[in-house]
């Protein structure tokens, strides 16, 4: 079983190997690949921490070096890589996603070609070595400063991750678009209990950071969220603003999460008595969740003062919701 999981990464680290040096090596590489990275503003050096590299057009380019170098197909199709002779990644940019021990187990293509039908990212299938739920993408390259700093920063997207540690914020991981688990609050946990939530500025953004919540908070995390301007994912927004007005808008528009749902539910709620008290309802489900007693009686008394409501309402609406679980 051991041995198994342990040729499995055998295998995968010889396809980074080949990704990598087909980006820096082969001439197809260098003039689509890296130049693509390089437009990008990525440098040599976060290319190799990130284990970014090039899938050729040819489409069994991976399975003949691969088998040439004594790798078995079989082994190959397990991971993914191969499927019916051929290769499953080509004619892409790859992302390797590492374990926190910094072993590839996985991978990510992104199209370059603009305008065809194909998804912008194709990834690796769940494996035996990748259980997507338990990964959180750049966990290995940002754990030591997330323990130092005792703050993790949540993107969406792989080139978020990539952008932000190049210029200098270590402590951010990716959830790779899908909502947020109970494995990856669980694997947060053992680098810190704070994260960060920087999501997309669009409609779609804010609605993955409300979904992601619930699991954080009932794995007692503290959360906070980001919100971009409209239109801009963290990449795109550093890229526009530079690193200092970057991490002037980390610091000065953070805010709780549960304040930040509040206000929001609130603000669509107006003055209309039956949304105000459908969204008062929501914030105490959302409130029950939290399961430390001390933080959740410091919600209460702010969340009453700021809704002007009876602190006993409250605790009876959240004890209500909890008895509702149970
Ligand atoms: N994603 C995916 N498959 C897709 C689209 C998105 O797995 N077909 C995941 C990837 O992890 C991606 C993340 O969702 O990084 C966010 O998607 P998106 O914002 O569209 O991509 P970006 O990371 O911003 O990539 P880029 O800047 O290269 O467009
Ligand atoms: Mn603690
Ligand atoms: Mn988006
Ligand atoms: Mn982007
Ligand atoms: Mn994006």
């Amino acid at each position: 079983e051991l041995q198994e999981r342990e040729s499995l990464i055998i295998t995968n680290d010889f396809a980074r190997a080949y990704y990598q040096e087909q980006l820096t090596q082969s001439e197809e590489g260098k003039s689509i690949g890296l130049s693509y990275f390089k437009q990008r503003g990525f440098r040599k050096e976060t290319l190799e921490t990130f284990g970014l590299g090039y899938a050729p057009m040819q489409r069994d380019g991976l399975l003949k070096a691969a088998t040439a170098a004594g790798y078995k197909e079989e082994q190959l199709e397990k991971l993914g890589l191969v499927r019916n002779g051929r290769d499953f990644f080509f004619d892409r940019v790859m992302f390797t996603i590492h374990n926190v021990a910094g072993k590839p187990i996985a991978f990510a293509g992104r199209i370059l070609k603009k305008n065809v039908k194909a998804p912008k990212y194709i990834n690796s299938p769940e494996t035996e070595v990748y259980h997507k739920s338990d990964v959180l993408y750049g966990m290995y390259q940002a754990r030591q400063t997330v323990r130092k700093l005792d703050l993790v920063y949540m993107v969406e997207g792989y080139t978020d991750v990539i952008s932000l540690h190049q210029n200098g914020i270590k402590n951010v991981v990716a959830t790779s678009g899908t909502s947020l688990t109970s494995g990856q609050a669980q694997l947060v946990k053992r680098f810190t209990e704070n994260v960060t939530l920087l999501y997309d500025g669009d409609k779609a953004g804010i609605k993955a950071a409300l979904r992601g919540v619930d699991v954080l908070l009932t794995n007692d995390l503290n959360v906070r969220v980001v919100v971009l301007p409209d239109g801009h994912d963290p990449d795109s927004y550093l890229q526009e603003v530079g690193t200092t007005a970057f991490e002037t808008h980390l610091q000065t528009t953070a805010q709780d999460f549960l304040f930040f749902k509040a206000d929001l539910l609130l603000e669509e709620a107006k003055d209309d008595v039956g949304q105000r008290t459908e969204a008062i309802r929501d914030i105490g489900s959302t409130l029950a969740l939290v399961t430390d007693p001390l933080k959740r009686a410091g919600y209460l008394q702010q969340f009453s003062a700021r809704l002007g409501l009876e602190e006993s309402l409250l605790v009876n609406l959240v004890n209500k919701a909890i008895g509702d679980r149970r």
